[in-house]
């Protein structure tokens, strides 16, 4: 058999190739880009790319040696004669952070406002809208602690959503508190479960001594059922005064912006980089166990990376995969991809590179494309409308002798004389 992809991994096809999904349409990759470039770029957001693959110390220190992201999940990146220290990154919050510290940004006007797009790797158990490479969309938000920059970064990717055509999704709220309220939180629930280790799983069990917190988050059924009797209580109660003062102040923007949103008081997240403001965005479609989206404020995480200062920070990211699990569940239509303006063939083989010429000369303004070898005129109509072209367009002798082009409109049949020279102009009006 011929090689296959890894799996865990998905190839985004153009238009047209078969058995298309949605999740697996390049165009539409491009699309979900595309509209949330416009939402954030009108916010301030600037673009910033940062490499692939990292220090692995990053991910520990910044996404935590309790989570299962570095416990199970790193892709080790080795080559000849190093040490093997690096890791395809598997989320790009840290490595943001990282750049932002690394190359000055913090002299640029505060907040910084960055937004990036990419593939991240998390060697998880592959499911539906569960991958091994994945895409997100990143937006971070840089140098304030202020409660109305939580506000508006929620509100931004509720826009971001409906901008494309998203209807059943759910925005669910929460905070995880100072590093000293999650220490009591996790205290409670260490004293609360205990007495039932033998009831947890091997993984609830590794998750209890670690780090209590990330029990909430497991996935094994037994422990769900556990935390449903022993009637847990949530991280909202135990939020100390700076904290819970916070997160009302985040609500009572989104309130007044009417910004829907539900407020979960069990929101835990699955990195250890998070603080105060935390949340998830949910789809019936995609299943409850899968959020669309996460995000959160993580004011220690520079200093976790080495900076001496606090630097607050809070973003989001959603990943494009699920997101377009959701837009199928939703009946969402995607604008069609369009074909070329104009599709050229000439009849005679001596008449090609001719063709070849004037369809490259009017490509300033409109997409041409031309056959590489002589066509006969039905074989030319028939790949141009398979190729969805507006018109169309055949060179004969005699249209290479006087220097014009009959074009055809492929829907309506309406033909039109032009000459080369007033190509670009005819097609930049009615192409
Ligand atoms: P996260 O919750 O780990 O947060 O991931 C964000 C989103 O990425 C998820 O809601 C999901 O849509 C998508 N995602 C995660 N893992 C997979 C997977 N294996 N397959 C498909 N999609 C996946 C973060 O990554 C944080 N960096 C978000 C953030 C930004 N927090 C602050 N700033």
């Amino acid at each position: 058999m011929a090689i296959q992809r890894p799996k865990g991994t998905q190839d985004h096809l153009p238009d047209g190739s078969p058995k298309l999904s949605l999740d697996t349409r390049a165009a539409a990759f491009q699309y979900v880009r595309q509209t949330a470039q416009r939402v954030l770029e009108r916010a301030g957001a600037q673009f910033i790319d940062t490499p692939l693959f990292e220090e692995a110390d990053l991910v520990k220190r910044g996404v935590g040696g309790s989570t299962d992201i570095v416990r199970k999940e790193m892709f080790t990146v080795y080559y000849f004669g190093d040490h093997g220290g690096y890791i395809l990154r598997p989320e790009g919050t840290a490595g943001l952070v990282r750049a932002y510290l690394q190359n000055g940004l913090k002299q640029l006007p505060a907040p910084l406002k960055l937004w990036t797009h990419g593939p991240m790797f998390r060697a998880e158990n592959v499911q539906k809208g569960r991958l091994r490479q994945f895409h997100q969309v990143d937006y971070e938000v840089i140098g304030s602690a202020d409660p109305l920059v939580d506000a508006e970064a929620i509100a931004l990717l509720v826009d971001v959503v409906r901008a494309l055509g998203l209807k059943q999704v759910k925005v669910k709220l929460g905070s995880i508190g100072d590093p000293e309220d999650r220490a009591a939180y996790n205290e409670y629930l260490r004293a609360l479960f205990t007495p039932h280790l033998d009831r947890l799983s091997e993984d609830g069990k590794a998750r209890l001594e670690r780090n209590p917190m990330r029990i909430l988050d497991g996935k094994a059924p037994g422990d769900q059922e556990l935390i449903a009797e022993l009637n847990v209580r949530p991280m909202l109660d135990f939020l100390g005064t700076e904290a819970a003062a916070h997160f009302g102040e985040v609500q009572a923007h989104l309130d007044a912006w009417g910004v829907p949103y539900e407020t979960d008081p069990s929101i835990v997240r699955g990195l250890d980089y998070y603080r105060r403001t935390a949340w998830e965005l949910h789809h019936e479609g995609v299943g409850a166990k899968s959020a669309l989206c996460g995000g959160g404020r993580y004011d220690g995480l520079a200093q976790e990376l080495g900076s001496k200062e606090a630097v607050p920070g809070i973003g989001w990211a959603f990943g494009i995969e699920r997101l377009l699990l959701a837009m199928e569940a939703d009946g969402v239509e995607l604008p069609p991809s369009r074909g070329p303006a104009l599709y050229l063939a000439a009849m005679d083989p001596e008449n090609v590179p001719l063709a070849a010429r004037i369809a490259m000369g009017a490509r300033d303004v409109a997409r041409v494309e031309f056959a590489y070898r002589a066509q006969k005129p039905g074989n030319a109509f028939r790949d141009a409308e398979r190729r969805g072209a507006t018109w169309a367009a055949l060179i004969g002798s005699d249209e290479a002798a006087r220097g014009v082009l009959t074009l055809k409109h492929l829907q309506s049949g309406e033909q039109r004389e032009v000459t080369a020279g007033d190509l670009s102009n005819f097609l930049s009006e009615n192409a």
